[in-house]
């Protein structure tokens, strides 16, 4: 990790302790002022417990031009990079994803567009009804299962490297839920009234992304529980796809799909209106590439429901799934890891509060 960012980082955190005006925005400031000194691994937590909500840099009266200079959403955003990019594993893909995520993401989903469309052709026609005439179940399992678990494996060794790097412990039942309530609520983008934050305007308090948010996290999960259900339906009670519109699949996906393209779409507009100079301009191609990711998976997901028995569904299949296979494939080195390292800070946050 940058040695002069996590300093910088103290700098501004021993600032925050003594002045304590932002004690009521979000976790953060409660966590500093139950510490004196700042190890790295407590500046790693401070960054990772940050959610860039920007509260607390509208509120400054320490703001450039002060010399005191604080830039807190700024400088934990860069410590939090900075700690994805040193605890992945391997950390080099890492790196390069940030500086190109945009051209990686788009090179992967077309090299995977060409790879699965030439493997289905090859093939002939599937073995069974609906996408199945396509590709077979058989293919679909051999690509998809080692491109979720490999990432998953990797996900875990860099997590468990965070946890050690935090100095995290056991966690109990009642912390646990207090971090999951945190989660499903976002409290932290909340503004700590619940008013909202002033992510994309200075003036004004907003839930807009908090909201945008849950619609994209909720509509993920409802689209991981129909693939999931699907699964269970195939291997478990002999189901095969095309499932019917009441279908456990569908039920999920379907609104789960309309969320997440709500929300990643809202998620993009309100990415570039905000102010890049409060977040970490060193990856901002690879934030967006994970946003516009997401937005391609579940829009490319519901125009192959509505193409259904149509001369498209060849093609929006195979692009459809490789987007879905990139998502998966880049996972530990994306910005889909916050999720990840957010989950674990909220966490371990519980436990020391007690
Ligand atoms: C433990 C669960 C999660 C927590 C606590 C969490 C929290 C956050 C926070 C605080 C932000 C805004 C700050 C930032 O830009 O880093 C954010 C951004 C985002 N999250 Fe999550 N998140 C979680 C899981 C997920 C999941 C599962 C998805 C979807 C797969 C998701 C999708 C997004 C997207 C698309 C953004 C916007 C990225 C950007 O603007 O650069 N999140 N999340
Ligand atoms: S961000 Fe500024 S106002 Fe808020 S606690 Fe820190 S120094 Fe004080
Ligand atoms: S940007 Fe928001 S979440 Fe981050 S420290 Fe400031 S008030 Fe807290």
């Amino acid at each position: 990790m940058s040695a002069e960012k996590l300093q910088e980082a103290r700098r501004q955190i021993e600032i925050c302790n003594a002045c304590r005006y932002c004690e009521g925005y979000c976790a953060v400031f409660p966590a500093i002022t139950r510490q004196t000194a700042f190890a790295d691994g407590d500046i790693t937590q401070l960054a990772n417990l940050c959610h860039n909500c920007r509260g607390c840099y509208y509120a400054c009266q320490y703001t450039e031009p002060h010399e005191f200079a604080i830039n807190l959403p700024r400088v934990l955003a860069e410590v939090r990079t900075d700690s994805w990019r040193e605890l992945a594993w391997p950390s080099g893909f890492a790196k390069a994803y940030d500086r190109h995520g945009v051209a990686m993401g788009a090179m992967t989903v077309l090299c995977l567009f060409f790879l699965i469309l030439g493997a289905g052709s090859m093939r002939g026609a599937g073995d069974g009804e609906g996408f199945y005439q396509y590709l077979s179940h058989g293919f679909m399992v051999a690509i998809f299962a080692p491109a979720f678990i490999v990432p998953l494996l990797a996900m875990v060794i860099s997590i468990r490297r965070y946890w050690r790097h935090v100095g995290g412990g056991a966690i109990g039942w009642i912390a646990m839920a207090r971090a999951f309530h945190d989660v499903a609520t976002l409290r932290n983008l909340g503004g700590g009234q619940d008013q909202g934050c002033n992510f994309e305007d200075e003036d004004r308090f907003s839930n807009a992304r908090r909201i945008a948010h849950q619609l994209t996290l909720w509509g993920f999960l409802l689209c991981f529980a129909s693939t999931s259900s699907a699964t269970v339906l195939h291997y478990a009670f002999d189901m095969q796809a095309p499932y019917g519109v009441f279908s456990l699949p569908k039920l999920f996906g379907v609104p789960g799909g309309l969320m997440l393209s709500a929300g990643t779409f809202w998620m993009v507009v309100l990415k570039l209106q905000a102010d890049g100079d409060l977040s970490d301009g060193r990856v901002r191609g690879g934030d967006m590439a994970f946003v516009l990711l997401l937005f391609a998976v579940s829009t490319s997901g519901l125009l192959l429901y509505a193409a259904t028995y149509s001369g498209l569904v060849p093609y929006l299949l195979t692009f459809h799934l490789a987007t879905v296979l990139t998502l998966f494939l880049t996972l530990p080195y994306s910005k889909f890891v916050h999720g990840f390292y957010r989950l674990a800070a909220l966490l371990k946050n519980a436990r020391d509060a007690g």
